[in-house]
This record gives structure tokens, C-alpha cells and sequence, in this order.
């Protein structure tokens, strides 16, 4: 199969109202909608993350996807994942016309922003303490919003949430 450098890239993230996305090592919360939204969009893709997002992976490489792990150290570490050392290297491994995930963490989404073309934000409408990891600021004015989805707190989500998609204009 053809490989280029130059895929489509979509950033995923769920964030709270202050940018917060992980605190020791682990999500701000378990938010079952959310994580059915995570699957949905990124099921048959290519996934990127960083080395320690994957340690916070319970079950290791998520299913039905191509994983990919950037990282220095020794690739037997990530069973069923590409290893990588760079983004750069990441990228020569999405097929042609292919919608490539940055899927965290912190560094990670901080070292792809400028590179991305499409935004999945799942803005949870709280603001957590003793976070230690976050998103970088937006630019909003660089980004044009398609499609909004808001979702009420519940019995299974402690938090109101809202699943927003933005373009780079
Ligand atoms: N809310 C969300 O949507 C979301 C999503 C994902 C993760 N998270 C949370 O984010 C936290 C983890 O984020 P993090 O910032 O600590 O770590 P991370 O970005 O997941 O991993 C950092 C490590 O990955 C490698 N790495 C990342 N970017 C690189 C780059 N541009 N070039 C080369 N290597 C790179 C390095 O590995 P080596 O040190 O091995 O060289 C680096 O130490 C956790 O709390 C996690 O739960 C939240």
C-alpha cells in the first residue's frame, strides 16, 4: 500500500473548561458517552499517542485500530503497536488520503496543534482540581465550528458535555 507524510490530521480530546485533560497519569473522568464518541470516530483509523498515553491504556492497543506510540524507548514494550520515535516518523506510516488521530497526551497534542486540520473536542462542563496535564490554548479565530452536540449530566456522567467539531479555515 501507498505511504505519504502529508496525511489529513484530526486532533481528539476531551477538556474542561480550563484546557485540564489528565491528572496522575489518568483521565479527569469516565464519561461513557464520551468514550463511545472516541470509538465511533476513531474505529478503522490510524491513532497516535504518546508514550505515556498509552501506558494509561487499560488493555494495552485499542481494537480496530492502527496504533501507533511515539516514544524513545525499545519497541517490544508496545505489543501491537507501530513504535515510532517523532511525529514525523509517525506520519510516513498513514496511507494516502487517510484521517490520521492525535489521540494525547499533553506533549503530544502540544508538538501536533499547528499541524492539525480538524478539531473532536468533547468540552466537559467542569473544572476538576489537581489536574497536572493540558491541552494547549486555541485560536479560535483559526478554526470554524461544524457540528455541535450537547449532552446533559445523567446517572452515568457526573458532568454536562458537549462534542464539538471545528475545521481549520
Ligand atoms: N483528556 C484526553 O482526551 C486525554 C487524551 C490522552 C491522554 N490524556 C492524559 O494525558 C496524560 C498524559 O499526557 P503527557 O503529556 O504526560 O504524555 P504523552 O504525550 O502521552 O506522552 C509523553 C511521552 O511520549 C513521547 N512523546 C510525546 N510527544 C512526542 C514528540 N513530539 N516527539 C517525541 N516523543 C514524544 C515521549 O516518550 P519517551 O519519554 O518514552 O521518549 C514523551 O515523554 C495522562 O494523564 C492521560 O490520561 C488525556
Amino acid at each position: 500500500m501507498k505511504k505519504n507524510s502529508n496525511p489529513s490530521i484530526a486532533i481528539i480530546v476531551a477538556l474542561d473548561q480550563q484546557n485540564a485533560i489528565g491528572r496522575k497519569g489518568d483521565l479527569l473522568c469516565h464519561l461513557p458517552g464520551d468514550m463511545k464518541h472516541f470509538r465511533q470516530v476513531t474505529s478503522g483509523h490510524t491513532i497516535i499517542m504518546g508514550r505515556k498515553t498509552f501506558e494509561s491504556l487499560p488493555k494495552g492497543a485499542l481494537p480496530n485500530r492502527t496504533n501507533i506510540v511515539i516514544t524513545s524507548d525499545v519497541a517490544e514494550n508496545y505489543p501491537g503497536c507501530i513504535v515510532v520515535r517523532s511525529v514525523k516518523e509517525a506520519l510516513t506510516h498513514c496511507d494516502d488520503e487517510e484521517k490520521a488521530f492525535i489521540i494525547g497526551g499533553g506533549k503530544l497534542y502540544r508538538s501536533t496543534l499547528h499541524l492539525a486540520d480538524q478539531l473532536y473536542l468533547t468540552r466537559i462542563h467542569h473544572t476538576f482540581e489537581d489536574t497536572d496535564t493540558s491541552f494547549p490554548d486555541i485560536d479560535f479565530s483559526e478554526w470554524k465550528l461544524t457540528e455541535e452536540e450537547a449532552h446533559k449530566a445523567d446517572e452515568m456522567h457526573l458532568y454536562d458535555y458537549t462534542f464539538l467539531t471545528y475545521m481549520k479555515i
